[in-house]
């Protein structure tokens, strides 16, 4: 993924530069990775970017979530029949060790886990195992049409994105719940072929809302992109630098030169830092974003967003 936003103000970068804390690249030079830009004084210098005026690239939000049922295959597929480049997923980790693609840390909203097992109460992710998960229905809650819908693995979900010729955005999801799944995610990426060179180059990026997870997931593979869910202070941006590729804000939350300032750093393969943001779903707010020089909007609904912004 590249960045395309439109070009960084020169203002606004001096402006964020002035609330910049001293910083020392030490984790990204431990790793051999390209440190990010240094002034002599050691104080981080900001780039100045010409991100140029192409499209953001488009993420289909759990799949097209708002036309399938979220997280699901069908919410793939449904992803790659809108044309949508990026697939994003939240990733859990089963009783059992399996890793399996839902949103929330229980059952309850997304399948019919209350009439399946009644008495398993609160229904969380982390309770049931596999082979439990496999048998609810994830697709009748959403329309009776996807009745049958499954609960896919991370290894199935992988599987559909590679056959449909598709990136992934991969969210680790709760992992203060779940230690250890950041090396456990790696391992599957690894065990299908997602941590070749083609794969690693662009077409994944690890995210989380748990800095220390993207900076756990850095740490023991330093070639994958990395993106970092929230939005940290302009100050904090230099150590952000160090482990993460990408910050992905909430929409409600951005502005052109908060953009700009996220823009003016290098991330840890030495590029300027993207900004992908979330979720946008209807034309108006999606134009409102790219005008602001985001390299991506996350969206339920894939088709609105390049109908108003293009990509
Ligand atoms: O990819 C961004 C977005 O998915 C983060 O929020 O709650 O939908 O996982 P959430
Ligand atoms: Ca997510």
């Amino acid at each position: 993924m590249h960045a395309r936003a439109v070009a960084a103000s020169t203002t606004a970068l001096l402006g964020a530069a002035a609330f910049l804390l001293p910083f020392t690249p030490a984790r990204a030079a431990d790793h051999g990775g390209p440190r990010p830009v240094i002034a002599d004084a050691g104080i981080p210098r900001p780039v100045i970017v010409d991100h140029g005026t192409a499209h953001p690239v488009i993420v289909a939000h759990r799949g097209a979530s708002a036309y399938a049922p979220e997280n699901t295959l069908a919410a793939v597929d449904k992803a790659a029949a809108l044309g949508a480049e990026w697939v994003e997923n939240d990733v859990q980790r089963t009783r059992d060790g399996e890793l399996v693609v839902l949103h929330d840390d229980s059952l309850q909203r997304t399948t019919d886990v209350e009439e399946v097992y009644p008495d398993r109460a609160p229904w969380k992710v982390k309770d049931f195992t596999a082979a439990e998960i496999a048998r609810l229905d994830a697709g009748s809650w959403f329309d009776p049409a996807y009745a049958g819908a499954r609960v896919p693995t991370l290894e199935q979900f992988v599987h559909r994105v590679e056959r449909n010729d598709q990136k992934l955005l991969l969210e680790l999801k709760n992992p203060q719940l779940y230690p250890g799944i950041e090396g456990e995610t790696l391992e599957v990426l690894s065990n299908e072929g997602w941590l070749d060179d083609r794969h690693v180059r662009n077409r994944l990026v690890v995210q989380s809302f748990s800095a220390d997870s993207v900076r756990t997931v850095h740490d023991l593979k330093p070639a994958v992109k990395t993106g970092f869910l929230g939005t940290p202070p302009v100050a904090d941006l230099p150590s952000y630098a160090t482990f993460t590729d990408q910050i992905n804000p909430s929409h409600g939350s951005l502005s052109t030169p908060y953009v700009a300032a996220i823009h003016g750093f290098r991330g840890p393969h030495g590029q300027p830092m993207e900004v992908l943001t979330w979720t946008v779903n209807d034309a108006a707010a999606a134009r409102r974003v790219a005008g602001f020089g985001v390299d991506g909007i996350i969206t339920n609904t894939p088709d609105v967003v390049r109908d108003a912004v293009g990509g």
